[in-house]
């Protein structure tokens, strides 16, 4: 029987602090990031989570460095170019969640390349937040149930939590069973803000490059983590 999780849901927090004190930089960190998250996509497939999410970029990310952020635009770039055809030996589906209208025509394009190629694998699916923030996508969400009320596609009265729900960047996607966050720090940050509703958090002081399969594996087997199905539960 299958015990983990279905939808694990990970802030990856702690690159810039891992690049600095071992007295390299910030990007640095982030590519120690980028191959801990490969590693962490192997281990989700080993603990047979169906879903996993992670946190690539917030839509507060931008004010960081410019060199940072330009860096942090180019990684997918690079990363897909490497890991596609991998994914798709391996089954692995990819999702973006987030507002992809901002990016760099390049990050747009291998997001867009990568999402197309694998959208009939059925393996585990890979979602990542990348120029995700919480409220943006409530906003965006509500946005297109006004312009459904304007257009007379949506009636008013059946404007409820599983309409706005068919509207969110992750709409294809049951809500996170846990969302785990790396790094120290016990905020949310603006993530899921309306899919972690019922979500259970796991807090690891560990900064995301050294986060591992075993420390995955610790913060799912807490007691209360969901055992089953998330979306067949009423918590
Ligand atoms: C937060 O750590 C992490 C990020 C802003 C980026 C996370 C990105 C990756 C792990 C790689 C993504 C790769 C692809 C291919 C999508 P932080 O910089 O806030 O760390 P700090 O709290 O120590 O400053």
């Amino acid at each position: 029987m299958n015990t983990s999780p279905t939808h694990v849901a990970i802030i990856m927090d702690g690159n810039g602090r891992w690049g600095k004190e071992r007295g390299f930089t910030r990007s640095k960190g982030h590519y120690a990031g980028a191959q801990a998250m490969e590693k962490i996509i192997d281990a989700s497939i080993e603990l047979d989570i169906k879903i996993v999410t992670l946190f690539a970029f917030s839509s507060e990310n931008w004010s960081r460095p410019q060199d940072e952020v330009n860096y942090l635009m180019q990684l997918p770039v690079r990363f897909f170019k490497k890991k596609l055809p991998e994914f798709m030996k391996r089954n692995i589906r990819v999702l973006i969640s987030g507002n992809q209208e901002a990016l760099p025509e390049p990050t747009k394009k291998v997001f867009r390349k990568t999402v197309e190629a694998t959208k009939n694998n059925n393996g585990i699916i890979v979602n990542f937040a990348f120029n995700y923030g919480g409220r943006d996508d409530i906003l965006q969400a509500v946005h297109q149930v006004i312009e459904g009320v304007r257009n007379k596609k949506i009636a008013l009265d059946n404007v409820n939590e599983q309409m706005i729900q068919q509207f969110l960047y992750t709409k294809e996607l049951p809500d996170p069973d846990i969302v785990i966050r790396t790094g120290g720090e016990k905020r949310v940050s603006n993530f899921l803000l309306w899919q972690c509703s019922k979500s259970q958090f796991y807090f690891s002081d560990v900064y995301f490059p050294d986060f591992t399969k075993e420390l995955l594996q610790q913060a799912i087997q807490v007691p209360g983590t969901p055992r089953i199905l998330s979306n067949r539960l009423t918590r």
